[in-house]
């Protein structure tokens, strides 16, 4: 049934029984099963033990339900390779040990390594061979930008100040790091997609921190090269931003199949700037998850209401779910977006 997951035809805008859901972030701190087993291993034990990774990426899809499974990985694995060390900080997220900062920073950056991230794509095999066409199976990286801003900043920041620096006084400097970001990512997708993966998504989770003429000038070329270079490995792409009302249009631009919407606009709002030419996914508030199920089913109807049953929606989140997030509330949205579907066709 591979290629006929109700996921995949929503990506591809195809007519679907009922609007697919799955969730970013689906596997992570707020589910038990992930606890426990982060209690033995490290997040990036766990991301280099694809037996572990299958693991997670499964028990997660099949506890709630949804209709696809993202591989158990993080956003910052090319960086290894790359030739930055990092590692997760409690309490404090990422910290790249020497950031770049300056043009021999970026010329001494790897990019004959890719091979290395090979223990996703085995990862994805197992997921695959687990679900066999029934779920659609996700693979993802990050886009240039927001990869470039965690090599550059260090970590996570609030105004990318060391990023954009560099965007402005050395365009060569910048232009050679997301050269060489494209390269390394275009590899490591196709492992992914030769492993199995249905759909990539490409996370620009921060590019939102850019103004429209500097998005226009220092991320879209480089982030449209990628989403091209995957769609021609014969796989539909989804590109995810947060705090990008004002950069939709040129975001669809790339010609990515499916655009991941934020829920600081309404999703029929967020659709009509992408353009009725892209699938979208979104765009519940995660925070959302800790309401009442009468408000949390509002939220969820306003959505599918915007949405309106056009072919080409995923219902999703607009950002990952967060920790102490009740799962069971999680589930009763999977329930709810099921029901909408079941209702609609009697
Ligand atoms: O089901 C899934 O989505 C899990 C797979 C996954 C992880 N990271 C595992 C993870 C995915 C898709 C990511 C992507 C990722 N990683 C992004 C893009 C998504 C987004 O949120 O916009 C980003 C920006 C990162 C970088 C990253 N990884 C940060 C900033 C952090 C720390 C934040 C925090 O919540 O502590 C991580 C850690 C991380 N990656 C966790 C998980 C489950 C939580 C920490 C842990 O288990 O120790």
């Amino acid at each position: 049934m591979t290629g006929e997951s109700r996921f995949l035809r929503a990506c591809l805008r195809q007519p679907v029984d009922r609007t697919p859901v799955w969730f970013l972030r689906q596997a992570g701190r707020y589910m038990q099963e992930y606890r426990e087993v982060r209690r033995h291993h490290t997040l990036v034990e766990i991301c280099k033990q694809p037996e572990l990774a299958a693991d997670v990426t499964i028990t997660a899809a099949e506890k709630l339900g949804v209709d696809a499974a993202i591989i158990f990985a993080d956003l910052l694995l090319p960086l290894e390779p790359m030739g930055l060390d990092f590692e997760f900080q409690a309490g404090e997220g990422p910290v790249v040990h020497r950031p770049v900062r300056s043009a021999p920073d970026v010329l001494a950056l790897r990019t004959d390594r890719a091979g290395e991230l090979e223990y996703v794509a085995r990862a994805i095999e197992k997921v695959a061979a687990h679900f066999r066409g029934q779920l659609g199976i996700i693979g993802f990286c990050g886009a240039p930008f927001t990869l470039a801003s965690y090599m550059i900043e260090g970590g996570s920041s609030r105004s990318y100040i060391e990023t954009k620096k560099m965007m402005y006084r050395d365009p060569s400097a910048w232009n050679l790091l997301l050269e060489k970001l494209v390269a390394v990512l275009t590899a490591y997708c196709r492992q992914q997609v030769e492993a199995g993966a249905d759909v990539i998504q490409i996370f620009d989770s921060w590019v939102g921190s850019l103004s429209l003429s500097d998005y226009r000038e220092y991320a879209f070329e480089a982030s449209k090269r990628l989403v091209r270079a995957v769609q021609e490995m014969g796989v539909p792409v989804i590109y995810f931003g947060v705090e990008t009302a004002g950069l939709l249009p040129q975001m669809a631009a790339t010609g990515a199949d499916v655009i991941g919407l934020d829920w600081r606009q309404p999703l029929d709002e967020g659709w009509r700037a992408v353009g009725a030419g892209h699938a979208v996914q979104g765009n519940l508030d995660p925070v959302t998850l800790f309401a009442p199920l009468e408000v949390l089913e509002e939220r969820v109807r306003e959505v599918l209401r915007a949405a309106a049953g056009r072919p080409g929606h995923i219902f999703n989140l607009g950002h990952g779910i967060v920790p102490g997030t009740p799962v069971e509330n999680v589930q009763a949205v999977v329930r709810m977006v099921k029901e909408a579907g079941n209702r609609n066709r009697e």
